[in-house]
C-alpha cells in the first residue's frame, strides 16, 4: 500500500505496457480534466456505479471489453473507484485468464480505510448481497486522500462508521486517537483524513495478517455488522452501510452490558465520545422493528448455530464473538430507547 501526496503515481503506472483502466463514472466526471487528465483515453473503460450493477452481467461486460483489447494474460487492470468498482473489477481480475495483475486506486473513504485490503471480491446474486466472490489481492494499492474531498456526505459518513469501528478494534490507544481525530475528520481536514485512513488500515492489517482466509480472528472485524447488516436490510438500504455499522455497535454494546461483559460507564464513554458523534442518520421506528431485525439477523452468512451470532466489545477493550444471542436479547436491545438517543437528523 502506497500513500501518495500527488497524482504523479498515475504516470508511474505507464510502466505496464498492457494496461487498462476501469474508472468509476463519477470519479471520471469529477477528475477527467484534473488528476486523471494524462490517462491514455484509449485505455479507459468507464464503469457505471450502483449497487444493482454489482453482478455477473457487469462482470461479463468487462470481460468482453478486456478480451477485445488484449487477449493476453500479461494485462494489468488498474481500477479507480470505490468499493463497487473494487468488487466488480476484483472479481474480473481474479477470474479472467485465471488471474491477471491488478492495481487498485480506492477513491472513497470506505475503500481507502477499509475494503482495499483484505483481498475480498464480492458480487450480489439473486437478491443476496455479496453472495459470490473470490479472495484476490491487488499487487499494488495507491491511496491519494484528496479524492475524499469530493465525496457526497452520505458516502463519506458511511466510510466514517468503518473508521470508528476499526479504531475501537485497535484498543485503548487507538480509541483515544479516534476520539480526538473524529471532529477533524468530519470537517475533512486533510491531515486528519490521512491519519484516519493510515491508522484504520494498520489496525485492519493486524487483524487479517494471520487470518487471510477469514477463519478466525478476522471474525472480530464484524463488530457492528451483525446488527448492522440487519438494519441495512430492514431499512431497504436507506441507512448506508457504515452508518448501520455504527447503530450495530450501539446495539451490540447494549447486549454486552446486559450480559455483564461491558460496564455501564464504559458503554456510555463509547457512546458519547465515538458512536454518537459519528452517527448522522436517524433510523425510523420501522427499521428497528424487532421481528424484522431478528429475521434479517438469521440470514447472516456467518451464522452457524440456532441462535444469533454477535461480536461484542468487552470491558478490557478486547472483543469476543458469541453464537448464542437470543431473540429476547435482541428485542431488549432494540426496545431500550425505542430509538437511538440524540441521533441527529439525516444530512440530506
Ligand atoms: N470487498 C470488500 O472487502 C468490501 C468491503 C466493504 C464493502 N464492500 C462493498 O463496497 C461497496 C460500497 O463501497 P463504497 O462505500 O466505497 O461506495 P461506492 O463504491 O458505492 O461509491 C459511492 C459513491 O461515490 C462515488 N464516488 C467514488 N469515489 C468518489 C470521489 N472520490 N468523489 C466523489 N464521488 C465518488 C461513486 O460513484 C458512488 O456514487 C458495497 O457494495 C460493499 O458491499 C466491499
Ligand atoms: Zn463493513
Amino acid at each position: 500500500v502506497y500513500f501518495v501526496e500527488t497524482a504523479d503515481f498515475l504516470r508511474d503506472l505507464e510502466r505496464f505496457p498492457q494496461r487498462c483502466y476501469v474508472v468509476d463514472e463519477n470519479v471520471w466526471r469529477l477528475y477527467a480534466d484534473s488528476c486523471l487528465r494524462d490517462l491514455d483515453r484509449t485505455r479507459v473503460i468507464i464503469q457505471p456505479v450502483n449497487e444493482e450493477l454489482k453482478n455477473l452481467t457487469s462482470v461479463q461486460k468487462l470481460y468482453d471489453h478486456l478480451i477485445e483489447r488484449s487477449a493476453k494474460r500479461n494485462m494489468t487492470l488498474i481500477s479507480i473507484g470505490g468499493g463497487i468498482v473494487q468488487d466488480i473489477t476484483g472479481f474480473v481480475v481474479s477470474t479472467l485468464y485465471r488471474g491477471i495483475n491488478w492495481v487498485y486506486v480506492p477513491t472513497t473513504l470506505l475503500a481507502q480505510a477499509d475494503s482495499c485490503i483484505g483481498s475480498k471480491t464480492s458480487l450480489n446474486y439473486k437478491g443476496f448481497k455479496n453472495l459470490i466472490g473470490t479472495f484476490y489481492p491487488p499487487s499494488e494499492i495507491f491511496i491519494y486522500t484528496p479524492f475524499l474531498t469530493t465525496l457526497a456526505d452520505m458516502d463519506f459518513l458511511s466510510g466514517l462508521g468503518e473508521v470508528v469501528k476499526l479504531h475501537i478494534l485497535g484498543g485503548a490507544a487507538k480509541i483515544q486517537e479516534g476520539i480526538t481525530l473524529l471532529p477533524r475528520m468530519v470537517k475533512r481536514e486533510p491531515a486528519a483524513l490521512l491519519q484516519g485512513v493510515q491508522s484504520s488500515l494498520a489496525i485492519k492489517h493486524a487483524y487479517i495478517a494471520e487470518d487471510e482466509f477469514d477463519l478466525g480472528r478476522r471474525n472480530l472485524l464484524n463488530y457492528g455488522h451483525c446488527f448492522g447488516h440487519a438494519l441495512e436490510a430492514t431499512s431497504d438500504f436507506e441507512i448506508p452501510h457504515g452508518q448501520a455499522v455504527v447503530l450495530g455497535m450501539i446495539l451490540a454494546n447494549r447486549v454486552a452490558r446486559r450480559r455483564g461483559v461491558l460496564s455501564k460507564s464504559f458503554e456510555r464513554l463509547m457512546l458519547e465520545q465515538l458512536l454518537l458523534p459519528s452517527l448522522k442518520v436517524r433510523p425510523k421506528p420501522s427499521h428497528l422493528k424487532a421481528s424484522a431485525v431478528v429475521e434479517a439477523m438469521k440470514k447472516d452468512k456467518k451464522r452457524t448455530g440456532k441462535d444469533l451470532p454477535l461480536v461484542m466489545m468487552k470491558e478490557d477493550y478486547g472483543l469476543v464473538k458469541v453464537n448464542d444471542v437470543t431473540k429476547s436479547e435482541v428485542e431488549r436491545a432494540l426496545a431500550e430507547a425505542g430509538e437511538v438517543p440524540n441521533a441527529r437528523p439525516p444530512v440530506r
